[in-house]
């Protein structure tokens, strides 16, 4: 009996190395599934309308991102509001609007009657003077003068004024290429801060 027994655990043991040896000369056939996340994806967003608005709210699932799409829509139209007035130029009044105040240029000994509605370097020019500017953008300081009367923005107004500082506008220093006459004043041509 004892015989039998250890042919019998031989014989196993046998079949299970042979087992093991099948297994790892053959594989199992056994495959990973594909990565399918980024197809899905895909899919997913081709389904969602495209809106003009930045991601990634746009595409929010529930209806929230449409909500806060729709107050970003109405803050920019009124921040398009205030920059169209602050753009509005004293040269675009209703011609019935246009004021003439007297100024005198002090170096030149002129005095002459200017309108709101140009600037104190163009009607300085068409009456004859040889004034000095560069851009004629309110961006350099070429065209600069003082007013002579006080701060300068109680007499002119600036239209896209980018380089005077405060102080130096309430020193009288105004650029002469982008100010509209709102008073009668004195300016003296050619003078920078
Ligand atoms: S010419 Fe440049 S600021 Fe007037």
């Amino acid at each position: 009996m004892a015989v039998i027994s250890m042919v019998g655990v031989g014989a196993g043991l046998v079949l299970v190395l042979l087992a093991v040896a099948l297994h790892y000369s053959k594989g199992t056939g056994w495959e990973p599934t594909a990565d399918i996340t980024q197809e899905v994806l895909e899919r997913r967003a081709a389904t969602v309308a495209e809106t003009d608005f930045p991601e990634p709210m746009n595409r929010s699932i529930g209806g929230g991102g449409g909500v806060a799409a729709v107050g970003a829509g109405e803050e920019g139209a009124e921040l398009e509001g205030e920059e169209a007035e602050e753009e509005q130029s004293p040269a675009d009044m209703p011609e019935d609007e246009v004021e003439y105040f007297e100024v005198e240029f002090v170096k030149q000994g002129e005095t002459i009657e200017l309108a709101s509605n140009e600037t104190v370097l163009d009607q300085g020019e068409d009456a004859g003077m040889d004034l000095p500017y560069a851009c004629r953008q309110g961006s350099c300081v070429s065209c600069a003068a003082k007013i002579t009367d006080g701060p300068a923005e109680e007499y002119i107004t600036h239209h896209t004024q980018e380089t005077l500082s405060d102080e130096e506008m309430d020193n009288g220093y105004t650029l002469t290429c982008v100010a509209y006459p709102k008073a009668d004043f004195a300016i003296e041509t050619g003078e920078a801060p």
